[in-house]
């Protein structure tokens, strides 16, 4: 009979068991999982578990900070690594978004390769992939990618070649959820929205720059404040907002302006793999759109998107 305290039990004394003395470094992306996962490695082996923080510059709205003061609150020996300016390097003059997403992997796997370097008698590579993610890979993309290190062992970066260990390689994401309750982890962070890897990168449509993801930044966090104040967010799968490369014209006062389209998308889903779009109330879109129109300079038009999945994605890239 599968109970979350059960499996915290067992699962902490199989990593004992498994890892022993040895040392643990462990990608942390803010997310359910990999932070479930940290913090069974932790309960196992405390600070023989390393973990990496990355700030790709494209998370939301001061999430970097908040999340990474949240991690160190829950004893997590994690180390926060700002490498924004690296990623907006990477992605310089990049429109397409399949050439976006292999730029931010790739610089994701050197930021987190020059860090595992850092550590010394690092043995083991923690990861936080659930039971769909290991479907997904054997079905979709053949072997996964801890099959294929072993074939291929000398193009892989280093920390590549480390020995998996993958506490939640059997349960599904309510489990998971389930496992973080009863390890006493925040519910916010345990109810949050899935967020893509790639971030605001794949949101933010044509060329990446700075002014951009900070006008994204802005509009994202009215949006998702406003539904966390009107009790909406725990009823949407997943919301975000969608920086258009046009402009629009609007009027200021007396001033023309010529300024810059945000659309605002919710969907209700419960894989991912379809979704339909929210019914959000219209009292509740007509604040955000004054308040986004108001405070975010740059932005004179809010569109709501009302396409479900399929034939529309999720994201929009
Ligand atoms: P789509 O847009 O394909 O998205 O309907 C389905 C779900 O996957 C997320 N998504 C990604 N997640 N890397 C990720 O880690 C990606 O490149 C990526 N693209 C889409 C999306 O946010 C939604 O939850």
């Amino acid at each position: 009979n599968w109970t979350p305290a059960h499996f915290v039990e067992e699962t902490v004394q199989d990593l004992k068991d498994k890892v022993g003395d040895g040392k643990v470094v462990l990608g942390l992306s803010g997310g359910v999982d990999s932070t479930v996962a940290a913090v069974l490695l932790n309960k196992a082996i405390g600070d023989n578990l390393y973990c990496i923080f990355v700030n790709n510059g494209l998370l939301r709205k001061n999430e970097f900070d908040s999340v990474l003061e949240q991690y160190k609150g829950m004893g997590l020996n994690v180390k926060g690594v700002d490498a924004s300016a690296r990623f907006l390097r990477a992605l310089s003059g990049l429109s397409d978004p399949e050439l976006k997403r292999k730029a931010i992997g790739k610089t994701f796997i050197e930021v987190f390769d020059d860090e595992a370097h850092l550590l010394e008698d690092v043995e083991w590579l923690g990861q936080g992939t659930i039971y769909p993610d290991v479907i997904e890979s054997v079905s979709v993309n053949g072997p996964s990618v801890t099959i294929k290190s072993h074939h291929n062992v000398g193009g892989l970066p280093d920390y590549m070649k480390l020995k998996i260990v993958e506490p939640l390689r059997m349960l599904f994401k309510d489990e998971v959820r389930r496992v973080g309750h009863e390890l006493g982890i925040d519910s916010e962070l345990l109810g949050r929205h899935p967020f893509p890897g790639p971030g605001l990168a794949i949101r933010i449509l044509g060329t990446i720059t700075e002014e951009k993801v900070s006008i994204l930044q802005e509009v994202d966090d009215v949006f998702i404040s406003g539904l966390r104040r009107w009790n909406l967010y725990d009823d949407i799968w997943q919301a975000g907002a969608i920086l258009l490369p046009v402009q629009s014209v609007g009027v200021m006062g007396d001033e023309r302006t010529y300024e810059r389209v945000v659309a605002l998308r919710a969907v209700e889903s419960t894989d991912g793999m379809t979704a339909d779009w929210v019914d959000l109330p219209h009292e509740f879109l007509q604040e955000i759109s004054n308040h986004i129109i108001n405070r975010v300079k740059g932005v004179n038009r809010v569109v709501y998107d009302i396409s479900s999945k399929p034939p529309a994605t999720i994201e929009w890239e």
